[in-house]
């Protein structure tokens, strides 16, 4: 049905009241642009064709915008919203045209489902989608007569009267290729703020007798962000949301409103997420893991069992079965344990393997390594991987071996198998499996160093 369908996205404003130099429709909510929700929900229903009206800050959505195999249609002065229209050239369009503003993040891909089949159903020409809202402020007021939508009249050109109708304009309409392109030429400017008003499309095609009609639509689609505390809401919404639905699926969550979970994370039933932990990306955590209070987690797998304890920090790692992590740990990107791995307090790891059962417990740095199955990393052990030509060099640990505590690794080297590492030692060469490797000033103890009567 839907190749019937282009969609226009409206994102070439300014978005004043926003204050801030970032265009509007980049701004993130829930940790990503606002416009990319409404590309994600347009992509589910596989439209013909997407064109976007870019403007402000074109520079930086045109990337995103064709990244994903859509059109850019530049406005270059902000007249309006229908003379955002004309840029998108609807008159090389046919079939029928969904027209979306780019700052309404909460709508999903089965709210235009829905609006789409009332359309088909209803054999209009022209299709306002509304919305009843409790503080219907700055929208456009839908004005009926005996039942009939008749025109929307934008708040700043309301009467009072007007103002007090509570059902508003969400900013997205549907239409037949042929009636926008008979009536949007004919739009003109002549109201408060001398902008082109889409919403006059409604009234001109009403007095052409024209079939208009309103498709009721839930809150989220009317929601529209417009300024800095309408983004952290509708951040906020997508937040509880998110949580409420992982609830329903049996994750643990301790105080859901201080639960940061994005939109496409998933998380395993089970596992328990405490509070002020983000998960971010596309992070996965599996069933039956504990995720402590205030860890942050981006683009990571952690697997079944795991547990990620306070204050954590993980950014493109894969944390294995039955592992424990933190508290106060750090993974960075290439970061992979396998199962049953513990890697404890202050130890960060970057680009390093760590095999089946190994550990690190505490205040050590270990990059460009890998570690086998078994072994032990004592405290404050680190890998000098980044030398004085500026290049990474690995360090290779076999299994069972044994470090010492506060051991330097000099990369590039090997450690064999079974090997064992002394205390203090700072490793320069590679070691021989089942050896053991002792680099450090031998202890000299003086007797009678400090004589009597001195101290
Ligand atoms: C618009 C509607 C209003 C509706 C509300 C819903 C009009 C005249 N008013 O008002 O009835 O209740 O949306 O949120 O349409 N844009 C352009 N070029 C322009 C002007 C705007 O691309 O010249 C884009 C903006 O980037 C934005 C969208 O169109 O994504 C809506 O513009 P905005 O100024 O936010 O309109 P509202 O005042 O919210
Ligand atoms: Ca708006």
């Amino acid at each position: 049905m839907n190749s019937e369908y282009t969609a226009i996205i409206l994102a070439a404003g300014q978005g004043t009241r926003m204050k801030s130099p970032l265009p509007k429709v980049l701004h993130p909510v829930a940790g990503q642009p606002m416009i990319q929700y409404i590309l994600n929900a347009i992509a589910k229903n596989k439209f013909k064709e997407v064109r976007v009206v870019v403007g402000v800050g074109e520079n930086l959505i045109r990337p995103l915008i064709e990244a994903q195999g859509h059109t850019c249609h530049r406005q270059v002065q902000q007249l309006g919203t229908a003379d955002a229209v004309r840029q998108a050239h609807p008159e090389s369009i046919e079939g029928n045209v969904i027209i979306v503003n780019g700052d309404h993040p909460l709508i999903r891909a089965e709210d235009i489902q829905a609006i789409l089949k009332e359309f088909e159903t209803s054999k209009a020409d022209v299709a306002v989608i509304s919305a009843v809202v409790k503080n219907p402020g700055s929208y456009g007021r839908v004005v009926r007569h005996y039942d009939q939508v008749k025109a929307i009249v934008e708040a700043k050109d309301a009467s009072q009267e007007t103002l007090k109708i509570c059902e508003v304009n969400t900013g997205m309409y549907v239409v037949k290729a042929e009636v926008l392109n008979t009536f949007l030429p004919k739009i003109k400017n002549n109201n408060k703020q001398n902008e082109f008003y889409l919403t006059d499309l409604i009234a001109a095609s009403v007095e052409s007798k024209k079939k208009v009609i309103a498709i009721a639509a839930p809150q989220n689609v009317a929601f529209g962000v417009n300024n800095q505390a309408e983004l952290a809401m509708a951040t906020k919404k997508m937040m509880r949301a998110k949580v409420k639905q992982l609830m329903e699926d049996g994750v643990i969550v301790i105080d859901p409103s201080a639960t940061y979970v994005e939109p496409f994370v998933q998380v395993g039933p089970g596992s328990v997420l405490y509070p002020g932990c983000f998960l971010k990306g596309q992070t996965v955590v599996e069933a039956f893991c504990v995720i402590e209070p205030n860890v942050f987690i981006l683009d990571s797998k952690v697997e079944q069992s795991a547990q990620v304890r306070a204050g954590s920090y993980l950014e493109k790692a894969v944390v294995g079965k039955k592992c424990t992590v933190g508290p106060y740990a750090r993974l960075r990107p290439g970061s992979v344990l396998s199962e049953e791995v513990h890697i404890g307090n202050f130890v960060e790891l970057k680009n390093t393997h760590m095999g089946a059962r190994s550990k690190a417990g505490h205040l050590t740095y270990l990059g460009d390594a890998e570690v086998g199955e078994e072994s032990n990393i004592g405290c404050g052990t680190i890998t000098c991987n980044y030398a004085v030509d500026k290049k990474k060099y690995k360090t290779k640990i076999g299994k069972n071996v044994f470090v010492g505590s506060d051991t330097q690794f000099v990369a590039p080297l090997e450690v064999g198998d079974n090997a064992v590492i002394g205390s203090g030692s700072t490793i320069t060469k590679s070691v021989p499996a089942n050896a053991l490797a002792v680099a450090r000033g031998k202890q000299f103890v003086k007797e009678d160093y400090v004589k009597k009567g001195d101290s």
